[in-house]
């Protein structure tokens, strides 16, 4: 454990809009699957809350309806639901969902739908347009679950702006509870907010204050409002008692109008409440040593014959010629700008160039859909596009690439570069955010002293990204037993959500006692 505050077991409540094993985005359903259980596995008492989408009631983990039903004010209408249950595989962890069929029952990828967004005939993903009255429900949903439970946590942990205005009902509907008995326990709850991805705020029309059944009063600009919209992202960060986003330097960045998407004014502000820290890895769903989803294992000790083996089937799985000495790289992403889909597309054609394979899977928006659809066609025997949500697929290029590209704009904490290097897949990635709190550039002297994992670059630009790649290519043909160095460094680096949960145990006491 830390040095620190000393930590009692505590009661968290983490809430969510995913977690991975019912649905699953990016990477916060990742985060919001593991960290509980790490936390569980230190001794303290957590549950998870998430709403009841179509995906996670007719998923492979059974979830069973409780006689707990809600009955919620959305606008000037009261909207029905109810709680159900189920563990977050692997564990005793209870996850609670709330069930609000028109609501939340209606993803289906088949037909475009998604979580937040559907596909619009032309092709572009837009929000729902209820998301506001959805979320609403959701947050209220969650203040309601406690009594229901009584389930009354130390500390509630909201999570990006789907879960925002938790820690604003707490504040302006719950603490002031009619029932005495009910408001001191209301009052006994901590809250903390988690910034996982500050471009995605919830960002509503003025009208739809109504449908939050919150006084008008906190629509101004230190509170609800924003730009003239209401934000449900502000709402946690103004309301919550500390905030955190994933990273240490991410932290930073969002308190720079560059990064902080307008919000930097209201997080400085709060820069002594706020808190970076980095994501774990799920070591049990990430090893090579015991990936299911791999022709073949392989671990520090013993790397051939199990890497050369993943190589040789991901080449074959993508229709790329089967040949060792050409340098893969691959990438896995939401292909959405953040991402530097754009530097990829421009810096791309030198990589093939040189004689390197590229295994691209994703899916996001339709413009880089194209861009990346128009670089295969131009190199079909080089390239590899995959356009769709894809796990099994997704672990075999973390095993099978020798590099993992991440030229991404900003990137809060990045999982990804964390399981290529447990895979031995150096990652090149641009020096922002987690990415540069977790790769160490490789450079004659962190070779030398072994703390090189990667390769790095700073400006956002084709040419930077292009001589980082050139770096590493080079290094891979030339220098093999340096490749192999920087691998095995990678794969000793140790990002288990163990250390991660160590630095949110540290927070929530810290938050518990004042
Ligand atoms: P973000 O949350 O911004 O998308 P992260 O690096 O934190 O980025 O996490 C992304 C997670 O989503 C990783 O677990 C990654 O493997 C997964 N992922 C992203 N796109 C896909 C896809 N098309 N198919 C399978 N997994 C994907
Ligand atoms: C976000 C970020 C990503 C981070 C993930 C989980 O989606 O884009 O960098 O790892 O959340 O915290």
């Amino acid at each position: 454990m830390t040095a620190g505050v000393a930590a009692r077991p505590l009661k968290i409540l983490l809430a969510a809009s995913e977690a991975v094993g019912f649905a699953k985005t990016g990477g916060l359903a990742d985060v919001a699957g593991s960290l509980p259980r790490a936390l569980t596995r230190r001794g303290h008492s957590c549950a998870v809350i998430l709403p009841l989408y179509r995906c996670a009631r007719t998923g492979p983990v059974p979830v069973t309806p409780t006689e707990h039903r809600l009955f919620i004010p959305v606008g000037d209408r009261t909207w029905e639901g109810r709680l159900w249950r189920a563990t977050l595989p692997r564990s005793e962890v209870p996850v609670y969902f709330v069930e609000q069929p028109e609501f939340f029952d209606r993803d289906d990828r088949s037909l475009g739908l998604g979580l937040y967004q559907f596909t619009a005939t032309d092709g572009h993903k837009r929000d729902y347009p209820d998301n506001c009255a959805r979320f609403v429900f959701f947050c209220r949903a969650v203040l309601e679950a406690l009594r229901l439970l009584d389930f009354w946590p130390d500390v509630l942990h909201a999570n990006d702006w789907q879960t925002g205005l938790v820690p604003v009902y707490l504040e302006e509907v719950y603490r002031r509870h009619p029932d005495a008995t009910l408001r001191e326990k209301y009052l006994h709850v901590h809250t903390l907010f988690t910034i996982h991805n500050i471009l995605y705020q919830g960002r509503f029309l003025p009208g739809d204050m109504a449908l939050t059944g919150l006084d008008w009063r906190l629509f101004n600009y230190l509170q609800l409002e924003s730009f003239d919209r209401l934000n449900f992202l502000k709402g946690g960060i103004v309301f919550a008692n500390r905030i955190s986003t994933v990273s240490p330097t991410y932290a930073r960045e969002i308190q720079t109008p560059y990064f902080g998407e307008g919000l930097h004014g209201a997080l400085s502000e709060r820069r002594d409440r706020l808190f970076g820290i980095v994501n774990g890895v799920d070591y049990a769903r990430w090893d090579p040593a015991t990936d299911p989803h791999l022709p073949a294992h392989y671990s520090i000790d013993a790397i051939t014959p199990g890497k050369p083996l993943c190589k040789a089937e991901l080449q074959r799985r993508c229709g790329l010629p089967v040949d060792e000495r050409a340098p893969l790289l691959g990438i896995v992403a939401r292909l959405v700008e953040q991402k530097g889909i754009g530097l990829l597309t421009q810096a791309a054609p030198a990589f093939l160039e040189w004689g390197c394979q590229l295994v691209v899977l994703g899916e996001g928006d339709p413009y880089w859909h194209r861009l990346l659809e128009d670089l295969r066609n131009r190199h079909p025997d080089r390239m590899c596009l995959t356009l769709g949500f894809d796990e099994p697929l997704a672990h075999l290029i973390e095993a099978g690439a020798d590099a993992f590209l991440m030229p991404s704009v900003f990137e809060p904490s990045g999982l990804n570069q964390l399981y290529s290097m447990r895979y031995g897949t150096v990652p090149v990635v641009r020096t922002t955010g987690g990415l540069a709190d977790t790769v160490t550039d490789c450079t004659p002297a962190t070779l030398a002293a072994g703390t090189a994992t990667g390769f790095r670059f700073d400006p956002p630009w084709p040419g930077a990204f292009r001589d980082a790649v050139g770096r590493a290519v080079a290094l891979y043909r030339e220098r093999p037993d340096d490749w192999l160095h920087l691998m095995r460094n990678g794969m000793r680096q140790d990002w288990s959500w163990d250390r991660s949960a160590a630095e949110y145990e540290q927070l929530y006491a810290r938050l518990v006692v004042g």
